[in-house]
């Protein structure tokens, strides 16, 4: 049985109806479901009860059905095209979310979609035992374009830093001299990693241990033990704790995103650079959140100009479908082994297909110099739009991952853009307004988003 109030036939019909948006202004039709156009209700049948009640039974059986790890509100989203995003009324909104600085493409991007169909049609999954052309092709285009000699494929960004939480620990024992397979002398040499307060590494054991907030780690103690947390940008305080023969690697986000949007200054990644060196650590640069272009450059340590031993990668790779990468350096890479690591999913022809289009879309230079213009502009547009409210303390960012500082909670205002059909997220303590929208933003999106935003705080920020 499936639900109770409305059949599939007429979820189906719902779905056609007041989600897709035959009344939207754009005109805009799904591509992906030739269905539609042979199956689209009557004008009578798209009516806000039905789409209502659709919304309703999503709820109620996703509350019934699906672990409750997530406190999501009353909205079903159904379809989006770039930055606008529709729910199941038929309600616009402008995603400046963008599934958590994913949908870098935007949604529906024809480019994208050509590139999952045409994959799909042809071979979607190989196991990791054979060869497929599209892995290396996207390999050689990652590779081609950074600091790294090789790279490794995973499926998120927490498995993307568990991977390279491994190969910092191989690497370690490799060079003590040590034989990695022989259990009674692996610890007998480096094993720390060190990463910093407010940082968000993911949530498997590993990048767990590595992540700041306690609140994430202690219902699953122990995490994974040999991490030195140390306050972000404190030099001093790396300097104490990065030794030779005791500390593996270093984890550092270029750009906090979870943590509040904080750029490192390039002192304090050159700094870590020089540590990891003279203790013969690994630099690891986390870019899930801010690597291909979210920043302005193609990678986020590009502004610093320090390069980093390896780099994991993750959200917007594939546009949307599962993908992480872990970018190394020869070194690193020729301590592993076949055997050492691996992934069912990782790496299939499909994502690599969707992310070799996005590669090739995001590293047009153009393209990245868009994204700093029109990062400017959001931060421009929001000072302007928010000046004078007593709360506000700062506007901060790179590129398109931009921070409105609060000194209350950004809750209310967060939830009061969503209502008016803003999406935007909250980042640090719950304080900071997060701006993480498509790439493909437009000028006068971002001028919409900054107008609601201010007109919002003049009400909820008082
Ligand atoms: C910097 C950073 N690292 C790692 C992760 C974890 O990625 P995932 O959620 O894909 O596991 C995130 C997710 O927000 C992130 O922002």
């Amino acid at each position: 049985m499936h639900g109770t109030g409305i059949s599939l036939g007429a979820q189906a019909t719902c779905l056609r109806g007041a989600a897709v948006p035959r009344s939207t202004k754009s005109g805009f039709r799904p591509r992906a479901a030739p269905v539609v156009a042979t199956m689209a209700p009557s004008k009578e049948e798209v009516t806000s009860s039905f789409a209502e009640e659709f919304t309703k039974e999503i709820v109620e059986e996703e509350k019934k059905y699906i672990l409750q790890t997530y406190a999501r509100p009353d909205i079903v989203f159904t379809h989006g095209e770039g930055a606008r995003m529709w729910d199941a009324y038929g309600k616009e909104y402008l995603d400046f979310a963008a599934g958590i600085a994913v949908n870098a493409l935007g949604h529906s991007d024809p480019r994208w979609l050509e590139a999952v169909t045409e994959q799909a049609g042809m071979l979607s999954h190989v196991s990791n035992l054979f060869h497929t052309a599209p892995q290396v092709k996207l390999a050689k285009r990652l590779v081609e374009n950074s600091f790294a000699d090789r790279a490794f494929y995973a499926n998120t960004g927490t498995e993307a830093n568990e991977a390279a939480i491994k190969f910092a620990r191989k690497y370690a024992k490799v060079k003590a001299g040590l034989d990695p397979y022989n259990a009674e002398t692996a610890l007998d040499c480096a094993t720390d990693i060190v990463s910093f307060t407010g940082s968000f590494h993911g949530r498997t054991m590993g990048a767990l241990a590595l992540t700041y907030k306690d609140q994430y780690k202690t219902p699953f103690q122990p995490v994974m033990s040999g991490n030195v947390m140390v306050p972000y940008m404190d030099l001093d305080a790396a300097k104490a704790v990065i030794k030779k023969g005791q500390t593996a690697a270093v984890f550092v986000e270029p750009v906090q995103g979870e943590g509040g949007i904080n750029p490192a200054s390039t002192a304090f990644l050159q700094g870590l650079r020089d540590l990891c060196d003279e203790a013969d650590a690994l630099l690891v640069f986390d870019e899930v959140q801010v690597g291909l272009g979210r920043t302005g450059k193609l990678w986020g340590h590009e502004h610093s100009g320090v390069q980093p031993d390896m780099m994991t990668l993750a959200k917007p790779l594939a546009g949307g479908l599962p993908i992480g990468a872990v970018l190394l350096r020869e070194k690193v890479a020729e301590v592993m082994a076949p055997g050492d690591h691996g992934s069912t999913f990782a790496g299939n022809p499909l994502v690599c297909h969707a992310a070799c289009t996005v590669f090739d879309i995001i590293s047009d230079p153009e393209f990245l110099a868009d994204v700093t213009r029109k990062g400017e502009l959001l931060r421009s547009g929001l000072r302007e739009a928010l000046a004078g409210n007593p709360h506000v303390q700062e506007v901060r960012g790179l590129g398109l991952i931009c921070g409105v500082q609060l000194d209350v909670m950004a809750g209310p205002l967060v939830n009061a853009a969503r209502d008016r059909g803003i999406i935007v997220i909250t980042a640090g303590k719950g304080d900071i307004v997060r701006l993480v929208p498509p790439l493909v933003v437009t000028e006068e999106q971002i001028a919409q988003c900054c107008a609601v935003l201010g007109e919002l705080a003049k009400e909820v920020l008082v």
